[in-house]
């Protein structure tokens, strides 16, 4: 994948996502990187060194003055690397690094390196929140440390909050970009604009008209595009999922905000994928912005917000559309058919959300992709990562002509 090796420094300390860094390892590695890994002592605890040598494809660097596998200058060896990645890197790693003690065979290897360092913070919310973290993680960024912020999502511990290490292919991809290495996928050099869950319509200042969508497809189909060397953009409207380090996020709630957020980047962008639910009403009129008191009866006038993807305003007019049809009773692929060519897309993703297995919420979908050539695709009942492949292939077809 990568043009050209580099020597890079992986530094695995312990948290329980060092348990990730196999597969980080695995794909620096196998992009043709000479991949050295150090192991803090507390790294030992889990994840073996057996795996880690393995695939790096040299014996794990251990301790200072561990005289029997590696010589007393070992931190300086290690040191003259192209790139030294922390990841993951524990609040206490973190902590000795900004206060620049050197106890370990890592923390001697960074004080001593003049190349590139990039941390990727892992641990519990509270911890990563906690003024002693941010004010050592805002003093590393001070020294020129990039900072890869965790994720947000379930954490080992079983709390929700952001402290998740990112994915080893999100960390992989802006590792090469900072390389300055091109991501060789089908999608390279591509900029890919995508929209995900389910927009919320006021009708006071604590109630909205909204739909089931949890944007787990949407957010799927942008980490796979960014898995594939995309640049990706991706528009969130009320979604609670974790982030990818490498994608960029805008946050909507109204179909009035989603759209005119597509708006600004739609003209910078090559496909358009929307797989947000965007309201079809909204309230009419000002809305209260206090909470409506309870009567026997209310009456809310509802208005169209209008088809975003059919009307939006673009310059760029080479690009691709690609748009959702979440349908329901008979006729329904015939329904989908008419709103590809009504909305003038060059692809629309059939659901049946008539199931309560795929689609909404669920992990799972089961897909028809029509492209008006008669050529429909159908992606029995899979992983939505899986499904947002099978539709990125297509969009890596018609974008070489051969759609
Ligand atoms: O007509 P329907 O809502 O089924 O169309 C779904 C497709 O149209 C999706 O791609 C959705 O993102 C888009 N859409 C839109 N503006 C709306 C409603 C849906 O762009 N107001």
């Amino acid at each position: 994948m990568s043009q050209t090796s580099r020597k890079i420094v992986l530094g695995v300390t312990g948290s329980i996502a060092a348990c990730k860094s196999v597969e980080l390892a695995r794909l620096l590695a196998g992009a043709g990187h000479d991949l050295r890994v150090i192991q803090t002592d507390a790294a030992r605890r889990f994840v073996g060194e057996a795996a880690l040598g393995a695939v790096s494809g040299h014996p794990v660097a251990g301790r200072l003055f561990d005289n029997t596998s590696e010589p007393v200058f070992a931190h300086i060896e290690l040191a003259r690397a192209d790139l030294l990645l922390v990841a993951p890197a524990t609040a206490n790693t973190i902590a000795k690094m900004a206060a620049g003690m050197a106890d370990n065979l890592l923390l001697a290897t960074y004080l001593a390196a003049e190349c590139p360092v990039v941390v990727c913070p892992a641990m519990n919310h509270h911890m990563w929140h906690h003024p002693a973290v941010k004010q050592n993680v805002k003093l590393l960024m001070q020294r020129g440390v990039t900072i890869i912020p965790p994720d947000a999502g379930e954490l080992a511990c079983g709390e929700t909050g952001d402290g998740r290490l990112p994915e080893p292919e999100a960390i992989f991809c802006r590792i090469q970009q900072l390389l300055g290495e091109e991501i060789v996928g089908d999608l390279a050099g591509l900029r890919v604009l995508v929209t995900a869950g389910g927009t919320r319509e006021p009708i006071d200042a604590v109630r909205f008209i909204s739909n089931k969508s949890s944007g787990k497809m949407g957010f799927a189909i942008a980490e796979a595009a960014c898995m594939r060397g995309a640049a990706v953009t991706l528009i969130a409207a009320n979604c609670s999922l974790p982030r990818r380090a490498g994608i960029r996020y805008v946050d909507v709630s109204t179909a009035a905000e989603l759209r005119a957020a597509l708006e600004a980047d739609v003209d910078a962008c090559d496909v358009l994928i929307m797989a947000a639910a965007v309201s079809d009403y909204m309230v009419s009129g000002k809305q209260t912005m206090g909470k409506l008191e309870r009567k026997s009866k209310i009456n809310l006038q509802l208005v169209e917000t209008g088809d975003i993807v059919s009307s939006l305003e673009r310059n760029n007019t080479s690009g691709l559309k690609v748009g959702f049809a979440a349908e329901y009773g008979g006729d329904k692929l015939e329904r989908a058919r008419r709103k590809l060519r009504r909305k003038q897309l060059d692809m629309i993703v059939f659901n049946d959300i008539s199931r309560s297995d795929i689609g909404f919420e669920s992990d799972d979908n089961e897909i028809t992709i029509l492209t008006g050539d008669g050529k429909d695709v159908h992606v029995g009942k899979t992983s939505k990562a899986e499904c947002a492949h099978r539709i990125l292939d297509l969009v890596a077809a018609k974008g070489r002509g051969q759609g």
